[in-house]
């Protein structure tokens, strides 16, 4: 199999996790950087490849088939954009861009270009994530009713030292709670109409620590989100899927799922029904079976599919249309949050 060459637009936090992954994937080899810091500089050349302060330079000198971008969100559509021009596949951090109106501009140029554009929504190659969509979709559920779902956790202080972390362009629904509205999203179907209380009664930052959402899916089951980043708790994504080495791994769950023929929990996946063929009722007996799933890196699998699809061998798991649809739930929930107003958005 002959490997994809990727050079990876900014080689911050994640661009340098994206790169660490590649080093023990067969099926992809770094081949440039484009960042302007210094310590990008030194990055590279402890890696052997080179490094560009601009992102066009590294994309027309050393001719990479796909691209990473983990920039700022400010920068994705722009660096996208520039890719899209040059014929280069790519793999963009999530969110797919700061605003809607700038990812539809991203997707349109990847689409006259034909090239790939994926977004890291990475979640959704973790097996628990696609055993979860699985159970729903094959019906073991029945008709979904109702979601609740968690993200709720203590960040460190430490965390808010950079000034922008604690201003309106961060705060958790952005940051952190976009990924599990992506995941509910992926596993229930759409998101059709939000509501939304924001607080930052705690921290007292311009931006959001708590907020609570209400979400109508297209399927017409409702859903409920709380996200706090200032509560001592361990119901969230991060501290029960074990997914991440950095988090402590908690035996809980972070989204119930119910439906008119069973209720699954996540990340536990623990699927609670009535036995075959006895009664129904709430003084009957549940069974609880557990769904079993592998181990495996999502970011690895990732990179892997992002190879497949550039080589024309799969179909990518999420594309920008999807993604611009995540984002646009986000914004309906900030939005809603700071109006009062349900924010309905058009079915797809
Ligand atoms: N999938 C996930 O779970 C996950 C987790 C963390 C971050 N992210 C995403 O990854 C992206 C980067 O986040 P981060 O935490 O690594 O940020 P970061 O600030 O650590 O890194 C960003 C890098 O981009 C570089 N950069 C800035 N301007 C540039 C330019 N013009 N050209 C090239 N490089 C440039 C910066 O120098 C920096 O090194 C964001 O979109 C973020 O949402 C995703």
């Amino acid at each position: 199999m002959t490997y994809v060459g990727i050079g990876v637009i900014g080689a911050g936090l994640f661009g340098r996790k994206h790169i660490e992954i590649m080093k023990r994937e067969s099926a992809c080899r770094l081949v440039a950087i484009a960042d302007p810091t210094p310590e990008a500089e030194i990055f590279a050349q402890e890696l052997g490849v080179p490094c560009f302060k601009d992102y066009e330079e590294m994309l027309d000198r050393a001719k990479p088939r796909a691209a990473i971008i983990a920039t700022p969100n400010v920068l994705h559509a722009s660096a996208g954009i520039a890719c899209a021009e040059r014929g280069i596949h790519m793999l963009v951090e999530k969110p797919i861009a700061d605003t809607v109106e700038s990812a539809r501009q991203l997707i349109e140029a990847a689409e006259r270009a034909r090239v790939a554009l994926l977004v890291g929504h990475h979640r959704r190659y973790n097996p628990i994530i696609a055993k979860a969509r699985e159970a729903v979709r094959e019906g073991l559920l029945g008709r979904i009713t109702a979601v609740s779902a968690q993200w709720m956790l203590l960040k460190a202080e430490d965390y808010f030292i950079p000034a922008h972390r604690r201003q309106p362009g961060a705060g958790p629904i952005l940051t952190n709670a976009v990924h599990d509205i992506d995941d509910l999203r992926f596993i229930c179907g759409d998101i059709v109409s939000v509501q939304a209380m924001s607080s930052n009664a705690v921290r007292r930052y311009p931006v959001e620590d708590t907020t609570v959402v209400n979400f109508r899916f297209s399927c017409g089951a409702l859903g409920a989100l709380t996200v706090s980043d200032t509560a001592v708790a361990p119901w969230s994504w991060e501290l029960t899927s074990g997914e991440n080495p950095f988090y402590p791994r908690n035996d809980e769950n972070c989204y119930l799922i119910s439906g008119t023929e069973g209720a699954l929990s996540v990340p536990r996946l623990e699927l609670w029904r009535y036995r075959e063929g006895t009664e129904k009722g709430w003084n009957k007996p549940l069974l609880r079976e557990l769904l079993s799933v592998e181990t495996v890196d999502p970011l690895a699998r990732q990179i892997r599919h992002f190879c497949a699809v550039v080589r024309g061998e799969a179909e990518p798991v999420i594309t920008g249309r999807d993604a611009v649809r995540t984002l646009q739930v986000v914004q309906a929930v900030l939005e809603a949050a700071r109006t009062g107003n349900t924010c309905e958005l058009d079915a797809e």
